[in-house]
């Protein structure tokens, strides 16, 4: 009898459902190939979650993810449930909830160039030469998960001199939140080309000094590996003049949002960037995009940051690199042939190659 995988499903909000169901084509397909029997249990996150039971997170969600061997996870939020009422359920709570729960504390996002998408880059052509960097971003600490608080009548914070509004959000790292994630990142430089650029603001925050004092002491343990202390302002500029410096980049929380969205219009759109969670127990898989609300159910999505995801899911989670190679490099071929969604497409891009989600997923499948 063929192995059996168990994978929760979490489609989310905006086109969410629709990228979701291109990777459950493809898993079937691949099951099929490979001999393995993947396994689908769907569950609620998100907005959904918040129309149809009230709360971001359910408890029946948790249990699922819990009980499976992955989880992959399409996107969520959407302007119906935008509030800054902080008494409110926000979309974005089941997310970070689910990643605190499962201990995901190790967020990984690849930027690779596909060379067909070389001109839907923002950048000249030759800033993208070389390109291959692993982001590998802090996901359960730091300002995301500190202490913070809306407080009211504070004498002098209203705009008019007397008692009003103000808001706090805390930037908190201990040791061994440091220490672990940067353990990830040495771990994966050893089998790349052997550099850490270890990115903080320690030249004003006491929890980037905290965060380059332990990376320093792991780097201890890797002889092997050169260390680069670098500031995150400084980063941001580097990433757009000189991307190729990079190989693997560790950060805080917020930092390596912000920098892994910069990053993802290096391959041309936020829609290429793929993203695997990683703890001690079930992996998370996540296209590192948005629900893109503006363009859900017109079926013009572009799903290949979910195919992305999944290819690291087989890696990761299942141990399937043949399988993970397989569908890379069907993507690197839909993509050498022309192929494009909206948002990859350019001038260049005939009508006849302009696709939508579904056929997209279709043109993988035919060339697995
Ligand atoms: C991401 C997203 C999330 C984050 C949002 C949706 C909460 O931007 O995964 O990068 O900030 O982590
Ligand atoms: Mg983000």
């Amino acid at each position: 009898m063929a192995e059996t995988k168990s994978i929760c499903l979490l489609p989310g909000d905006g086109i969410g459902p629709e990228i979701t169901a291109e990777a459950v084509k493809i898993l079937g397909v691949i099951g099929d190939r490979f001999g393995v029997t993947f396994e689908f249990d769907e569950a609620l996150l998100g907005g959904i979650a918040i129309d149809t039971t009230g709360s971001p997170l359910p408890d029946e969600t948790l249990v699922k993810a819990k009980a499976a061997d992955a989880v992959l996870l399409a996107a969520i939020g959407g302007p119906k449930w935008d509030t800054t009422d902080p008494g409110k359920p926000r979309p974005e709570q089941g997310l970070l909830g689910i990643r605190k729960e499962l201990e995901l504390f190790a967020n990984l996002r690849p930027v690779k160039i596909f060379p067909a998408l070389r001109s839907a880059s923002t950048l000249k052509d030759e800033a993208l030469e070389g390109v291959d960097m692993l982001i590998v971003r802090e996901l359960t600490g730091g300002v995301y998960f500190g202490k913070r608080a809306r407080e009211t009548d504070i004498p002098g914070a209203a705009t008019d001199g007397g008692a009003g509004m103000r808001a706090y959000d805390t930037m908190e790292y201990s040791e061994y939140e440091i220490d672990r994630i940067t353990h990830v990142a040495f771990d994966a430089a050893r089998g790349r080309k052997g550099v850490v650029h270890s990115i903080d603001k320690a030249n004003v925050l006491e929890s980037s000094r905290l965060w380059r004092e332990v990376a320093h002491r792991v780097a201890a343990d890797y002889p092997d590996v050169e260390i680069i202390d670098q500031l995150v302002d400084n980063t941001a500029m580097q990433l757009i003049r000189r991307p190729a410096q990079f190989d693997v980049m560790v950060t805080s929380n917020l930092f390596g949002d912000i920098l892994s969205d910069e990053a993802s219009m290096l391959t041309g759109s936020l829609g290429m960037l793929a993203s695997a969670s990683l703890g001690d127990g079930t992996a998370l898989y996540e296209p590192s995009h948005g629900s893109a609300p503006d363009i859900a159910g017109q079926g013009v999505a572009n799903p290949l940051a979910m195919l992305l995801s999944v290819e690291m899911m087989l890696r990761y989670s299942f141990q399937m690199n043949e399988a993970a190679d397989a569908l890379s490099s069907a993507i690197e071929s839909v993509l050498d042939e022309g192929w494009r969604t909206r948002d990859i497409a350019d001038a260049q891009t005939a009508d006849e190659f302009l696709v939508g989600t579904s056929r997209m997923g279709d043109l993988v499948i035919e060339r697995l």
